[in-house]
C-alpha cells in the first residue's frame, strides 16, 4: 500500500481527491488516467504507482525509476478555465509539491521553468500535464500553451491530467532525491510516498481555483527569473536573461541583442553569466 489509511480518509474528507488508485507496475500513470478521463472518470481521480515501465517525460521524453523509489502519481483535473490559463493548473500543483517536500521531508526545492522542482541546480521532481483528449499534449508546457487542451475528454470540459515524478529514494546521474538531502531524521527510511502525496493533494486542494493567487505565488517561487538561460526551442536556441513570467505563463526572455522572446514551451537551462 503506498497512502495509509489515515491519509486516504483525510482526503475523502477534506478534498476532491477521494479515489487514489494504487498500481505496484503499470505503463504510465498518465495514460491510465486519460483513459479513464476519455471513459467520463470524475475530477479528482488519481493514479499512483510504484512502478511505470513507459513512464512519459516532457516534451516526449521517457520517465524511468527504479520500483519504489519515487513517487509517480497523475491526477485528473476539469479546471474552469480558458485554455490560454491551463498552465495554472501545472503551476499549481507544482507549488503543491513543494510545499509538501518541505512539510514531509525538510526541503524546500526551487521551481524552474515551466515546472522542475530543483534542488540547487539539480532535478528533483518533474511534471508532465497532458490533455485527456490525446491529440496533443496542450498543457504540458507553460501557461499559454493550452492548445490541444480544450478537448473534453468525456463528461466535462477541458479534462487535463497532471503528472509528477518526485525522486524520493533513488536518483538519476546529475538529479537529486529527497532522502539524499533531507534534514528529517532517518530520512532514507522514513519519507513515505504516500504521506508525500497526501500533503501534495491537500496543498493543490487549498489553492484550486484561486489562480490569481496562484499566478502570484508562481511568480515569487519561480528560481528562473533573473537568471540567465539558455532555452531550446523548436525555433533554434536563444540564450539571454529571463525577466519575468508573463499573465500567460510564459518566460519573457531577452537575449544579448536586446531583443524580447516570450516562451511558451521550451527546456530551459541556468547558464552561468559568461555562457
Ligand atoms: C518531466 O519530463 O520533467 C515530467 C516527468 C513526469 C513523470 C510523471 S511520473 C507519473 C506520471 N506518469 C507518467 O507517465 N509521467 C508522469
Amino acid at each position: 500500500m503506498i497512502v495509509n489509511r489515515r491519509v486516504q480518509v483525510s482526503l475523502k474528507a477534506s478534498t476532491r481527491f477521494g479515489e487514489v488508485r494504487e498500481f505496484a507496475s503499470i505503463d504510465s500513470t498518465n495514460r491510465w488516467v486519460a483513459v479513464a478521463a476519455a471513459n467520463g472518470a470524475q475530477e479528482g481521480l488519481v493514479a499512483v504507482a510504484d512502478y511505470q515501465s513507459a513512464g512519459r517525460g516532457r516534451l516526449g521524453r521517457a520517465w524511468e525509476a527504479p520500483a519504489g523509489a519515487s513517487l509517480m502519481a497523475s491526477i485528473l483535473l476539469r479546471p474552469d478555465l480558458a485554455p490560454s490559463r491551463l498552465g495554472l493548473v501545472t503551476n499549481a500543483v507544482a507549488l503543491a509539491a513543494v510545499d509538501a517536500c518541505w512539510e514531509i521531508a525538510g526541503v524546500r526545492p526551487g521551481l524552474k521553468w515551466p515546472n522542475d522542482l530543483m534542488v540547487g541546480e539539480a532535478k528533483l521532481a518533474g511534471i508532465l500535464a497532458e490533455s485527456a483528449g490525446g491529440a496533443g499534449a496542450g498543457a504540458s508546457g507553460s501557461s499559454g500553451s493550452g492548445k490541444g487542451a480544450g478537448s473534453t475528454g468525456g463528461a466535462g470540459p477541458r479534462a487535463v491530467v497532471v503528472g509528477i515524478g518526485l525522486n524520493v529514494t533513488a536518483a538519476p546521474p546529475g538529479a537529486a532525491c529527497l532522502a539524499g538531502i533531507s534534514s528529517a531524521a532517518n530520512a532514507g527510511a522514513s519519507i513515505d510516498r504516500g504521506e508525500l502525496l497526501g500533503a501534495l493533494l491537500m496543498g493543490l486542494e487549498a489553492r484550486y481555483g484561486h489562480w490569481e493567487a496562484v499566478a502570484e505565488e508562481y511568480r515569487a517561487a519561480c528560481v528562473t527569473v533573473g537568471r540567465r538561460v539558455r532555452v531550446t526551442r523548436a525555433a533554434g536556441d536563444l540564450v539571454g536573461v529571463a525577466r519575468e513570467v508573463d499573465d500567460d505563463g510564459r518566460l519573457v526572455v531577452v537575449d544579448d541583442d536586446g531583443a524580447t522572446h516570450k516562451v511558451s514551451v521550451g527546456d530551459v537551462v541556468h547558464v552561468r553569466p559568461s555562457q
